[in-house]
């Protein structure tokens, strides 16, 4: 034999030096969940250790969180039902709470980076991303909610705005609302090709967000579907996308690889609540090594071509690289 692949597998050194991919802290963004009021630290049971915080205790979990080496957080406001309303009109009220502890973050810690996530989902009484009218999630009437939403979080200090609502020509919208308000250097990361999944259950459950009726196939992708994601894709970056987001990532390593290839715009993919819960479970149970496994997933989502990695894995990939 002249060729004997496993030559080069022969020792730790060798192993290191081909190595093709590589993971670290920094390609990670970290979700977190934030609630109003003080003192909590809330479980969500099928979203083992992550919690709801209260902004007093979010902020010392950042600055845990910043010393490991995470620098970018994705921050998710869990409103009390009572406050929610059919057009979401609590996302743009400059004085929320979600927006007043996004100042608080940026006053605490200027280095932190932080996203946002832009849908009308957990501010809306109908549970939808959109605006809904007469059973129907409409589209261009949504669209001048999200741009205020959006030039509201960029005024709180948003570095990232993440419109996750899959409406269509909501990139473009936002981007002229924020160019028009002079937030000419707020990013967008645009939750590009969003499927209609099975995964998100958690989540919802987080924020108490499921759709009151109906379900989000009207917007959201259909799974069996890739090409599309290009059609998304190359409408996203032509509004002004800057980074093109695959949502969930485990199921959609193929949507990643493609638009990857296809795009020289940086390329995230979302390692949503669903695939978190699935590795908890199993490692419960005894039938999977934790560490190894989310190793091995957070590294294919890499190899598959995204640069950065939303994942509820951030600090405890952060401490295993420690350890
Ligand atoms: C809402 C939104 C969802 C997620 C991120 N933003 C849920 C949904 O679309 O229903 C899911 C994230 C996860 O499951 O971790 N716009």
């Amino acid at each position: 034999m002249n060729i004997r692949p496993r030559r080069n597998r022969k020792n730790a050194a060798i192993r290191d030096m081909v190595q093709e991919t590589h993971l670290g802290v920094e390609h990670l963004i970290y979700p977190v969940f934030l609630k109003d009021g003080k003192n909590i630290k809330e479980e969500i049971p099928s979203l083992p250790n992550i919690h709801r915080w209260s902004i007093d205790l979010l902020l010392s979990e950042i600055e845990d969180c910043l010393k490991l080496g995470i620098k970018i957080f994705d921050i998710f406001p869990a409103v009390d039902d009572q406050l929610k309303d059919k057009t979401a009109t609590l996302s743009y009220n400059p004085d929320n709470f979600y927006l007043n502890a996004i100042r608080e973050i940026k006053n605490r810690f200027p280095e932190a980076v932080l996203m946002s996530d832009v849908a009308l989902d957990p501010y809306s009484s109908d549970g939808h991303d959109g605006l809904v009218e007469n059973g129907k999630i409409v589209n261009d009437k949504t669209l001048p909610i999200l741009a205020k939403m959006s030039v509201a979080q960029a005024e709180a200090g948003i570095d990232i705005i993440g419109p996750s609502d899959m409406m269509d020509g909501r990139v473009g919208v936002i981007r002229a609302a924020l160019d028009e308000h002079g937030f000419s250097e707020t990013s967008i990361m645009s939750y590009t090709a969003k499927y209609a999944s099975s995964f998100y259950g958690p989540f919802r459950d987080a924020l108490n967000s499921t759709p009151k009726s109906g379900d989000k196939k009207t917007y959201q992708m259909n799974p069996a579907n890739k090409m599309e994601a290009i059609i998304e894709a190359g409408l996203d970056i032509e509004e002004g996308a800057d980074m093109i987001m695959v949502k969930p990532a485990l199921c959609y390593l193929d949507v990643i690889h493609l638009l990857k290839e296809h795009y020289p715009t940086p390329v995230t993919a979302y390692n949503v609540s669903g695939e978190y819960a699935m590795v908890h479970a199993a490692s419960k149970n005894g039938w999977l090594d934790y560490n190894a496994a989310v190793y091995e997933m957070l590294l294919s989502i890499r190899r598959a071509g995204a640069e950065g990695i939303l994942t509820y894995f951030a600090k405890d990939f952060a401490q295993m690289i420690r350890s």
